[in-house]
């Protein structure tokens, strides 16, 4: 039996993690105990706790109810209470995440006290490092032992950043190995497929039609924080809508939602919540979302989570954001990088308004990728 401390704090990670907690307790009872520490990054319901309910992961076995505060301030909380947690539990692993300060955080604290730190979704780059996740991602990425790549890209960029092929059972944080094995978030989107078209019901709540609509979301911090960026995309969802007679949903981030009003000049804010289709509500659960993706007639967001979803369920995205690490989904010509600028978001919806065919390959795993990782976990320990 191995144990494995897994660190979630973001509505991504929880949702991730999902994946990874279904394996182990269907295909490694008995192998793997997992030990959840919720750092408390989110913490509104519907930004954590829905998902537990809903994606059933076990409840987390400690919670650090960090909160909202500065990145140092944040991730230094985080730090000194997962390394309490650490010297108590003496995991074998501990598992993160992606690239969230709750990633950062649980990546520091472990690799410091020599626990091998385990990265999920390891090896993606904007090539950005104005952004706090880029920072985040390749600290996480350097000290850790066993890194799991979602892409094709994310395996190439490891071995571009000396990263070593590595086909032993042996590793450590000076010969790390590295895999590439699909995205959990791609076995989480069709493990929940079928479940959400059941079950959810917020096409008929926000009286939806199939294909009706243009699905947003809008998160990033230099978008939300940058009212001339922030007023850019409302000003071409809005306008785009009137032209085109189309809905335009858009379950808002606490964080976008808590700027609206102060961000967006006045008029265009009473034009935007004028407009009658337009529809910002809350954020929603997992299985609300999937189902408002795979029911969209395309999808604008900066979001990396919604960006691949997009593409799993055969969306066109537009992504308001200067570049992805999903270049895959712009190779296929399913995405469009038109940045916060007006001109370029209008110019791409107009482009998937005209339904171009666009092959949607299997570019993201075969949705197995949890039991691969599990079993990478099991054979480094020699079980
Ligand atoms: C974080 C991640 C980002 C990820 C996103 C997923 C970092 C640096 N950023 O960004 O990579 O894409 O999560 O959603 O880790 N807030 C609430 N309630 C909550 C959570 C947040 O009101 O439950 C508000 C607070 O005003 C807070 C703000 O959102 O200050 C930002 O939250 P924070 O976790 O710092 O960053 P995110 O923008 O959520
Ligand atoms: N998501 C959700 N409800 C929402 C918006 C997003 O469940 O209202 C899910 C989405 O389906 C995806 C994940 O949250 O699985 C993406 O998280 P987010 O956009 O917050 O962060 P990112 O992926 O950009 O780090």
């Amino acid at each position: 039996m191995i144990k494995i401390l897994t660190i979630i704090g973001a509505r991504p990670q929880i949702i991730k993690a999902a994946a990874i907690s279904r394996a182990v307790r269907n295909s490694f009872a008995g192998q793997i105990k997992e030990v959840i520490i919720h750092t408390g990054q989110h913490y509104d319901d519907n930004m954590s706790k829905v998902f537990f309910q809903e994606l059933g992961i076990p409840l987390p076995d400690y919670y650090l109810g960090v909160g909202s505060t500065s990145h140092g301030r944040q991730t230094a909380l985080m730090i000194e209470g997962i390394e309490k947690i650490l010297l108590d539990e003496k995991p074998d692993y501990l598992l993160v995440y992606g690239d969230t300060n709750s990633t950062l955080a649980g990546a520091v604290a472990a690799s410091k006290i020599n626990v091998p730190v385990v990265h999920v979704e390891a090896g993606l780059r904007s090539f950005n490092k104005s952004m706090p996740e880029e920072i985040n991602r390749i600290v996480c990425d350097h000290v850790s032992t066993l890194l799991f790549t979602p892409t094709e890209t994310g395996y190439k960029n490891l071995l571009n950043e000396g990263f070593k092929e590595n086909n032993s059972t042996h590793a450590d944080i000076d010969q790390p190995a590295i895999y590439h094995c699909g995205d959990v978030m791609l076995d989480n989107s069709l493990y929940f497929s079928e479940l959400a078209d059941k079950t959810s019901t917020v096409s008929k709540d926000n009286n939806l039609q199939e294909s009706g609509y243009i699905l947003a979301t809008i998160h990033r911090a230099n978008n939300t924080d940058d009212p001339q960026r922030l007023s850019a995309i409302f000003e071409a969802l809005h306008e785009i809508s009137l032209k085109h007679t189309l809905t335009v949903v858009m379950p808002l981030h606490p964080r976008t939602s808590g700027l609206l009003e102060k961000s967006l000049p006045k008029e265009l804010y009473s034009e935007v919540f004028n407009n009658p289709l337009f529809r910002i509500i809350p954020p929603v659960s997992f299985l609300d979302m999937i189902q408002l993706e795979k029911q969209a007639l395309m999808i604008i967001t900066d979001s990396g989570g919604v960006q691949k979803e997009a593409y799993f369920f055969g969306k066109p995205s537009v992504i308001a954001r200067a570049e992805t690490e999903w270049t895959e989904i712009i190779d296929a010509d399913a995405g469009i990088i038109a940045d916060a600028n007006k001109q370029q978001i209008m110019y791409a919806m107009e482009y998937y308004l005209t339904g171009p065919s666009i092959e949607f390959k299997p570019v993201f795993g075969d949705g197995k990728a949890a039991e691969f990782i599990c079993s990478k976990l099991l054979e480094h320990k020699g079980k």
